[in-house]
């Protein structure tokens, strides 16, 4: 599997003047050298994605079997685990992105044991179609990788799993079981979202040990967070509409972190322990949060089912969060919460960038 890709989703009112579309940046991603894609139906961006893909293969710009093409179950779905619910599902996912077949199929996490299970015998049924080459979890825990992992009922563990992991962040426990397990690891916000201008404290690319490592290494705070994950086998998929930044995500490999670099962000990781997706770094209180319970809910925050705010704390709160939050504010309207300024465009170096041979073996079977 490569280990630099390009993450698909796309918040509600980032395309501002002087940003690429989708389309244009997934095909700046590509021409940059990344091979992978993390996509999902959740997203909303998959016909686009697709769009960009379909060109890209026109322009005869790379193939098809030169990409890693990740999508997911939608959660929607993945609860329910029929099986044909779930082929339709899938096969609409393939069609959107133009792509033939899969490379990696995600169950997002659910939080119920058994309903996982359900979706799971569904996808081993696909991956033994050839429909999808691989299956993995997404933002699952670890009690519940260990319950999928252990249960005799499933013919194959996770190829992969996608976890939240960033200089902040990088969960320790889960990251250990994987390493045993030989689950392949690939970071989403592998930045630490850096785009909401919050105070220094809680952006990673802010940090001044990063920031030291970047000056001394001619690179960008970016590059140093994630060649950190790609030098531990860890892969990517930072996204941006900003031409500059899709360039340098991509360059990961004119400079290596030292052992002591590494450990350094390891540390820092252990000690922040900032998670920007499951909703903590809203329940731990204003000192930590990039937004307040208080700011949503004065932004005319809502939840899907229609309700107001889950009594704060509650997992299912946690998972709203994480999906809700950046789409339902609208950042424009909230000064504190503006983003910040676009890097001005740089030389686009078009073709002439050898693609990424930077990979790791991936495997359904059990250890
Ligand atoms: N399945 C899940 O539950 C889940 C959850 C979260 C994320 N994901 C996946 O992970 C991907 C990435 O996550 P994310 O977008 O939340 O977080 P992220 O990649 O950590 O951060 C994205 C933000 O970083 C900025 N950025 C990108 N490159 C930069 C650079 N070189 N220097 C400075 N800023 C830079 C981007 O702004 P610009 O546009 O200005 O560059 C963007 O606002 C998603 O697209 C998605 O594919 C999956």
């Amino acid at each position: 599997m490569p280990l630099v890709g390009y993450g698909t989703r796309v918040y509600r009112g980032r395309e501002r003047e002087g940003t690429l579309t989708l389309l244009d940046a997934v095909r700046t991603a590509l021409r940059a050298g990344c091979r992978l894609l993390d996509c999902s139906p959740d997203y909303g961006t998959q016909p686009e994605v697709g769009e960009a893909l379909c060109q890209t293969f026109k322009a005869h710009e790379t193939q098809r079997e030169r990409l890693f093409i990740v999508s997911s179950l939608s959660i929607e779905v993945a609860n329910h685990g029929d099986v044909s619910e779930v082929s339709t599902h899938v096969n609409e996912s393939i069609q959107q992105l133009h792509c033939d077949y899969l490379d990696l199929l995600l169950l997002p996490y659910i939080m119920d044991e058994q309903r996982h299970i359900a979706a799971w015998k569904a996808m081993e049924v696909l991956l033994s179609e050839g429909v999808v080459r691989h299956i993995g979890v997404g933002g699952f825990p670890l009690s519940s990788l260990k319950a999928l992992c252990e249960d005799p009922t499933l013919t194959c563990q996770p190829a992969v799993c996608q976890l939240e992991h960033h200089p902040f962040y990088r969960p320790d426990s889960l990251v250990e079981f994987c390493g045993e397990r030989r689950i392949q690891l690939l970071a989403n916000t592998p930045l630490g979202r850096p785009a909401l201008s919050r105070p220094p404290g809680q952006n990673p690319l802010k940090e001044p040990l990063i920031e030291m490592s970047s000056t001394a290494l001619e690179c960008s705070p970016a590059q140093i967070a994630l060649r950190w994950a790609v030098q531990q086998g860890v892969a990517v998929i930072p996204n941006s509409l900003c031409r500059t930044h899709i360039l340098e995500n991509a360059d990961l490999h004119s400079f290596t972190l030292a052992p002591f670099r590494i450990e350094v962000l390891h540390e820092m990781a252990a000690v922040r322990n900032m998670s920007f997706t499951d909703g903590s770094s809203v329940r731990n209180g204003e000192e930590r949060a990039p937004y307040t319970l208080e700011e949503i809910r004065a932004h005319g925050f809502v939840y899907d089912d229609g309700g107001t705010l889950i009594a704060p704390g509650s997992p299912y709160e946690y998972l709203q969060l994480t999906i809700d939050v950046f789409e339902r504010l609208d950042l424009s309207d909230v000064p504190e919460l503006a983003l910040a300024p676009r890097e001005i465009d740089g030389a686009f170096p078009g073709m002439d960038v050898e693609p990424i041979e930077c990979d790791e073996e991936i495997t359904n079977e059990q250890p």
